[in-house]
């Protein structure tokens, strides 16, 4: 198939690129570089061996988008097209309500336009809000704590709305867990802007020297060592989970939510042990007080995948450990 990558330079859009090539598939991107840069598409022409068509536009502008499609055939869409900060989100909430819905409405009218069915979503584990337990099944009850994962949430209503009302297509909600890591070449991975947000860019932050020492946000939750619990999952596991979610939807219509996770929770203090483990290094941390909003433990019931898409994350934590410090310690200043 011929996948349009909607936020295709970032992150988890840019692996997803390259394994959907593995896979034997191709690729076209359109991306604004809000939150990427164009030296992404170089690497990942290097890395493929590909010319990959790309598009410098605001996906949530419908006549550019709708060129996208009038210029290439494309059978399906992956949709990584938003903002993604929570701290961000509550400061500007607009912006994120802006930008991530509209994103999807014109990604939705085009589709329709163009007779393209297929639509796979990138959600989020934050759309289960504080659970009421772990592990979190896909049926399970939702809740938002910010307007980032309030569109995300949103976002799922109104694709499973829309899907409802037109028997043809076929969507897939993806709600990942805590992607890390970055391909194993360490010529792509995660660039944050300015001070990360997330656990292990900052990791790797202090231990390329950008950043004096980690602050682990409270050693007073109800967990193992009383730091926060995530479900960390490699980000090359769960860019092959979208080729299996894209596979899926081309042979069936209707929505299905799908949690990306690898099942297993590891604490702040794990992956800090973990991290030095794998690498040889030394990362000072000190405690500091919760973080507003974090929640004790977060992790997948990842059977539905496994069941349903036939995937299951391969990768284990030291992979991860290593791969995100290949990336970083190869890329002091990310892209730049
Ligand atoms: C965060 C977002 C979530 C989003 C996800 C995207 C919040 C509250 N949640 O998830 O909505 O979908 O990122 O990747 O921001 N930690 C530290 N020190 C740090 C950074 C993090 O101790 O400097 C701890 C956190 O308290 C948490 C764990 O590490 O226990 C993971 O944090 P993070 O990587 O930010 O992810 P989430 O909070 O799970």
């Amino acid at each position: 198939m011929n996948i349009l990558l909607a936020g295709g330079a970032g992150y988890i859009g840019s692996h997803t690129c390259v394994e959907l090539i593995n896979a034997g598939h191709s690729a076209v991107i359109a991306d604004d570089f809000s939150n990427s840069c164009p030296e992404v598409l170089k690497r990942l022409e290097e890395l493929t061996n590909t010319k990959i068509p790309f598009y410098n536009i605001d996906v949530a502008d419908n006549e550019k988008l709708d060129k996208v499609f009038k210029e290439n055939k494309i059978d399906a869409v992956i949709h990584f097209a938003g903002f993604k900060a929570v701290g961000e989100s509550c400061e500007k909430p607009l912006m994120y309500y802006r930008n991530n819905l509209d994103t999807t409405f014109a990604l939705l009218e085009v589709m329709k336009k163009n007779n393209v069915t297929k639509l796979v979503f990138s959600s989020s584990a934050t759309v289960y809000g504080i659970p009421e337990s772990v592990p979190l099944r896909e049926g399970m009850k939702t809740g938002c704590t910010n307007p980032y994962g309030r569109t995300k949430l949103m976002i799922e209503e109104i694709l499973t709305d829309v899907s409802a009302a037109d028997e043809s297509l076929s969507v897939v909600l993806l709600r990942y867990f805590n992607p890390i890591g970055a391909h194993k070449s360490g010529r792509i991975g995660e660039n944050p802007n300015g001070i990360p947000n997330n656990l292990m860019p900052y990791i790797t932050q202090v231990a390329v020297g950008k950043l004096p020492s980690l602050g682990v946000f409270g050693d007073d939750y109800n967990t193992p060592d009383g730091t926060g619990v995530r479900d960390y999952i490699h980000v090359v596991d769960l860019a092959k989970g979208h080729i299996k979610a894209i596979e899926y939807a081309e042979k069936h219509t209707g929505t299905e939510i799908v949690n990306l996770g690898t099942g297993i929770g590891y604490s702040v203090l794990d992956i800090v042990k973990a991290f030095e483990q794998a690498n040889g290094l030394k990362i000072p941390y000190v405690i500091k007080a919760r973080r507003p909003g974090d929640i004790a433990e977060c992790y997948a019931d990842p059977a539905k995948a496994r069941n349903l898409l036939g995937w299951q994350a391969e990768k284990d934590l030291q992979d991860m450990c290593r791969d995100s410090w290949n990336w970083q310690s190869n890329n002091k200043n990310g892209y730049e």
